[in-house]
């Protein structure tokens, strides 16, 4: 056996042994242009969906940037490279954040993942199913652009929510994002638009539909209008004083839209393919790659 199909013996034995249980829905959020609010959304959604006593992870994906320890204002002393060195297990570096959310940050572990031994890996997935266990959403904050080390993840995950701004670059790098993400005929998350930095929705609803009607006529795919966000100065502000803008400002604009995707994440009558959810899938997927 070569070396990814052992890998990918020991995920599979790992999925159908034990008892069965819920497995985390696994969100990834990404953009195709940096800089257009990835690393707010995905903190001030957790906010949100912790409020509503959904157990959520946060996985720091973004290789090298610690954007998500500045905004929380917490500072994790482990990161997944040392679980990829065996020095510690899963739950050893996660970091307790506001509501009971947890912060995997991924250092340079993820990166790394592609160098380790089959025993490695074993105790490695070992101590990833760990993740399902203790949570029900899990999201993940990756880098901009269409690089393999971002779009592994993007591609694996179960859901993947793209942000992008009203700039005329960031919606054809979305529609670049979204070109190199769908493989019909195989595997691909849902994916889901958010609108971020609009003056108003009238104005977000307008652009996903630019975006949506290209993708539709190039790749017959329509991705799903999660929501649009204004430009918001509170949340420049709380930023500013890395106070998160949903417990700080929780009637602004940000903190209102926030709110309205969040409820469509988990509205129960939006069913999302059971195939989709749990972390070991996503490893798998992840290890196919
Ligand atoms: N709705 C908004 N209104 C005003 N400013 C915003 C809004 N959303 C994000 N920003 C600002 O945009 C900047 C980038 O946001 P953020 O760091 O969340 O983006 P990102 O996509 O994670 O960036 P990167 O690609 O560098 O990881 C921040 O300075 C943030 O304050
Ligand atoms: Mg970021």
């Amino acid at each position: 056996m070569d070396q990814a199909a052992n890998l990918r013996s020991i995920v599979s034995k790992k999925q159908t042994t034990g008892l069965p249980k819920i497995n985390a829905r696994v969100i990834a959020v990404t953009s195709g242009k940096g800089g257009v609010g990835k690393t707010n959304f995905t903190v001030n959604l957790a906010l949100w969906l912790a409020r509503q006593q959904q157990r959520v992870v946060i996985i720091d994906a973004d290789f090298g940037l610690a954007n998500i320890e500045v905004l929380l204002n917490i500072w994790p002393k482990f990161s997944f490279a040392d679980v990829i060195t065996g020095k510690k297990t899963i739950p050893d570096v996660l970091t307790e954040a506001p509501y009971g959310i947890k912060l995997l940050s991924g250092g340079t572990g993820f990166r790394d993942l592609a160098n380790v031994t089959d025993r490695q890996m074993a105790s490695v997935l070992n101590s990833f199913g760990y993740l399902d266990e203790i949570s029900d959403i899990i999201l993940i904050d990756t880098g901009a652009g269409i690089s393999k080390s971002v779009t592994n993840f993007v591609k694996a995950a179960g859901e993947a929510v793209i942000i992008t701004t009203p700039e005329p670059t960031s919606i054809s790098d979305s529609y670049t994002l979204i070109k190199t993400i769908y493989e019909p005929g195989s595997y691909y998350p849902e994916m889901k638009i958010v609108l971020n930095k609009v003056d108003n929705e009238k104005e977000g609803v307008a652009v996903y539909e630019r975006l949506r009607s290209v993708t539709e006529k190039f790749l017959s795919l329509t991705p799903k209008y999660l929501g649009s966000i204004v430009f918001d100065n509170d949340l420049v502000k709380d930023v500013k004083s890395q106070k998160p803008v949903l417990l700080n400002h929780p009637n602004s604009h940000y903190s209102k839209s926030i709110d309205s995707m969040g409820r469509k994440i988990l509205d129960p009558d939006a069913a999302y393919l059971p195939e989709r959810t749990g972390i070991l899938a996503f490893m798998r997927r992840i290890l196919r790659s």
